[in-house]
Formats: C-alpha cells, structure tokens, sequence
C-alpha cells in the first residue's frame, strides 16, 4: 500500500462523517457546519487532545477535496458518488443496519446492490485509512457504516494496532442472522484487537454470534481466529465533554439566552424539553401522544405548562424518515389545534439545527427532560442535560431502552411502548418535591462528570494498546 506523501499520522480516526460538513449555501458559496449526532460530539473533543487524522465523509457528492487542518485535527475527507450515498449511506447502514440493530422498531430492506456498495466504500475507507497512517500507528474505526474496515485494513496494513467502537446497539443473534451478509460483518468487525460496543449485553450479544456462527474460539472476551489472530470484545459506555457542557451553560451570554427562552414561552411554570434527531428509533411520536393526552385530560394545564421538542433533519431521504417527518408534522399540529388558544401553544416544535450554545440554553431553561427512544444505543442528550444543570435542579425521563439507562440509574424511567407510562411519568417527574428531584439529580450529576469523555477514551485506548496477555 503507498503511502501518503503529505499526511502520516500516528492516531487516526475513521468514520463515515467528519467533524464538519461541506454545504454549499443559497448564494452559492461554500460553508462547513458542525455534523450531526452523537458519534460527532463525543469524538471531537478527543481528537482536539490526540491531535490526530480524521478519515471520513465530509456530507456532499461527487466531490473530491484534499485533505486540510481544522482546530488541530488533520481532515481526511473521502469521497461519495451520488450512487453511493443512495446505496451504501441511505440503504444499506441506514435502511439495512440502522433498523436491523435497532430492535427491528422498522423492517430492514435486503438489497444485494446495496451491499456491494458497502463493500467497495468500505474498501475505500481502509486504503484511505491505510495511506495515512505512520507505522505502528493506532486507528480507531467508528460505527456500523463501516463493519468491513477493520479486517480490510488489518490485510493492507498488520502493522497497525486497529480498534473498532459501535455507537449503537447490537442485536440479538436471534436478529442479527437475518442478515444475508452476518459472516462478512462478524468477519469484518474481529479484524480489529478491539471491539468496543456500549453496553455489556451489545459485547455478549456479539461474543454469543461468533461462537455459534465462525470457526473460532471464545474464552470469556476473548475470540481466537484460525490465523491466531485475538480479537477482545467489550464494553465502554461512552459520554460526553460534561465539564466543556457545564462550562458553556455557565456563560453570561449562555445564562441570559436560557432566561430569554423562559421568557419567550410565556415564563411557564414547567417546560418539558425533546431534542433529538429526527429518527424513528427515538420514540418522539410516542412522547409527544403521551404530553397531548395529559394536556386533552387536563392532567397538565396548557397555561402552565409547555413542550418544546427540537428535532434535527436526519436521512431525509430515507423513506421511513420521510414519513415519520410527516407523522410528526400532523400530530403536533392536532395537538395544538386541539389545545391551544390565541398566543400560546402548548407544543413548540422546531425542525432545525441549532449551534451548541443554543442547546446548552434550552437545556438550562428545561425543567422536564424527555428522553423516549424505543432502542437507543448510548442518548447523548440525556447526558448534556444533566451536565447543563446548574446544582441538583431539574428532571430527567429516561428510557429503559436508551444505553444511558444502565448509568443513569436516578432518572425517571419509562418504557416507551406504554403511553400510561409515560404519561403518569411526566406528571411524576413536573410534580414531584424539590428534595426528590435534587436527591435523583445529584446522583446523576455525579455519574456524568466522573465518566466523561476522557475517561471512555482512555480506558478505550489503554485497553487496545495494552499487550493481549497469553491465556
Ligand atoms: P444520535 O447519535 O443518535 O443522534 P445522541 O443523543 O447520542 O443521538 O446524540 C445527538 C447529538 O446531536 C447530541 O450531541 C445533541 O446535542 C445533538 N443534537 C440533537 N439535536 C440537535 C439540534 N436540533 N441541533 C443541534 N444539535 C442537536
Ligand atoms: O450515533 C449514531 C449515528 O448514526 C452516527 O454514526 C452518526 O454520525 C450520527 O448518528 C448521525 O447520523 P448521520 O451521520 O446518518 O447523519
């Protein structure tokens, strides 16, 4: 493999987006924007402290652009043909995979084209990977885009210490095998030393695939292929910059705009916060139907109270994504055509993006945080409330079935599939004492800052690099 002669890097990152995205604007010119989602928030801060080389997807077709500096991270952007985005982004990681690991909350789509999409973008993914990295070099591979690159570049490059991390969950073997393509996958992920996943059952849930399915040989979380090779699959639930979150809530300007936000909704007497991704698998149809009811039975008063649910754009062109955009649209406005009056609303939503400093405003400004994946792999945003709070103030509802759960154990959980649930959870969570609330916070407070970012890079990275011990 011929390396690259302008960029060798001793700590590269590889995932399907960079850090930024590449927009051309209305007038025609060009802007990066912040990339969505949770893999974006929790990586950046890492890379800033290992300075290091990204290896991703920069959010636009048929573009090829040369790889440049940005905040102290090396960007290696690698390009998608139109075709590729429909077939290896769109379906198969995000109407394949994405609903296959999620529970099935959809049904995944099975197309053979697809996956020789995902194959030949995976390929390109490890070259690139493989061009960019010095000898010896560690590079962490992210997500279930890209399944097939640890062995791929293990093959280009077995000079090279690779680790892999799973942002979501994985499923069930009794799912998982589904898949058409199960043995590529399971092949491609124990290409690298170390396979990181959430949650301790994702790790079981894999180490139970490979010992029914492959020739190998699993001693507790260790898997031995036929080569030799030793592949450690475990678990490292993974966080956020809480002390950054907590800082930027802390700000004069940050403080001001979250009592604006207060202000602009009528100063009610409980707000109720959403903030996702505008994606299926995070219960907001589900949320929103359980806040209506309340507010139709006059269980909450929609003088008092408000919901604001933010959503970001996401896969907009995915059919299932399409459709839940238009579920939502409906709902709420049958519920604020329902309950609202002349000047107030009862439900605020915003289909937008907003900049970091906005969210740590309305997190700031909540009271309610409503948190309702069906399947979630980690939820980033439960955390950033939590880490925005200023003292043991607000509350948290969680979801049984979102990562964050088997930390955050003091949250108001509920599980989603059961509208009375929720409902008598977020007339719970708007009424209960102060020392209640404080009680439940303060634990969670603690969870946040003492497992920050840090601490999942670190105990990630001291794992891969330490030597496999002889059994
Ligand atoms: P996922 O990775 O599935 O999107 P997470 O909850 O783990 O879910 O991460 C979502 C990330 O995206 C969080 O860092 C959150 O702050 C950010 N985010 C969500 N909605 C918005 C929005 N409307 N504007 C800006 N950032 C958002
Ligand atoms: O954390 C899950 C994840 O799919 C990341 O891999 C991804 O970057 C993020 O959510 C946002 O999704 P997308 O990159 O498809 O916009």
């Amino acid at each position: 493999m011929e390396r690259d002669t302008e960029v060798s890097a001793s700590f590269v990152v590889v995932a399907n987006r960079l850090p930024v995205d590449r927009v051309v604007t209305d007038d025609g010119s060009v802007a990066w924007r912040t990339s969505p989602g949770g893999l974006v928030t929790a990586l950046e801060p890492v890379m800033k402290k290992n300075e290091g080389a990204w290896v991703g997807w920069h959010g636009a077709p048929d573009e090829t652009l040369d790889p440049f500096e940005d905040g102290g991270i090396t960007i290696v952007p690698v390009p998608l043909s139109t075709n590729e985005v429909a077939e290896y982004y769109e379906g198969f990681s995000n109407a394949t995979l994405w609903p296959l690991y999620h529970d099935v909350v959809a049904p995944p789509a099975f197309h053979r084209e697809w996956w020789d999409a995902y194959v030949r973008v995976n390929r390109r993914f490890a070259e690139r990977a493989a061009q960019v990295s010095d000898t010896g070099a560690t590079v962490w591979v992210q997500d279930y885009q890209l399944q097939l690159v640890p062995q791929m570049l293990r093959e280009l490059r077995p000079d090279l210490r690779i680790g892999f991390f799973l942002h979501i969950p994985f499923p069930p073997v009794e799912l998982f095998q589904q898949l058409p393509w199960r043995r590529q996958i399971s092949e491609g992920l124990l290409g690298a030393d170390l396979i990181g996943f959430q949650l301790p059952g994702a790790a079981q849930n894999f180490l139970r695939l490979v010992r029914q399915r492959l020739s190998v040989q699993v001693r507790r979380d260790r898997v031995t292929l036929p080569d030799g090779h030793v592949a450690r699959a475990k678990a490292y639930p993974i966080s956020i910059d809480s002390r950054g979150f907590h800082d930027l809530a802390r700000t004069p300007e940050v403080t001001a705009r979250s009592h604006e936000i207060r202000r602009d909704l009528g100063s009610p007497k409980v707000m109720f916060l959403g903030v996702d991704r505008l994606d299926y698998t995070k219960g907001i149809k589900q949320r929103l139907r359980a806040f209506g009811e309340l507010v139709a039975e006059g269980r909450l008063d929609p003088d008092e109270v408000v919901f604001v649910q933010v959503a970001t754009p996401s896969r907009e062109r995915v059919e299932e994504y399409r459709h839940l955009r238009d579920e939502i649209d409906m709902l709420v406005g049958r519920i604020n055509g329902e309950a609202g009056r002349i000047g107030r609303s009862p439900l605020v939503y915003l289909h937008a993006s907003f900049p970091r400093e906005e969210m740590a405003a309305m997190y700031s400004a909540a009271d309610v945080m409503v948190v309702t994946p069906l399947r979630d792999g980690m939820n980033l945003v439960a955390k950033e409330f939590v880490a925005c709070r200023d003292g043991d103030n607000g509350a948290l509802v969680l979801s049984e079935f979102a990562g964050a759960a088997y930390e955050l154990k003091q949250a108001y959980k509920i599980n989603p599939y059961d509208i009375n649930d929720i409902k008598s959870t977020l007339e719970l969570a708007a009424n209960d004492s102060e020392a209640n609330k404080a009680r439940r916070m303060r634990t969670l407070r603690k969870q946040v800052f003492d497992n920050d970012i840090s601490h999942w890079a670190d105990s990630f990275l001291s794992d891969l690099d330490a030597e496999v011990s002889p059994e």
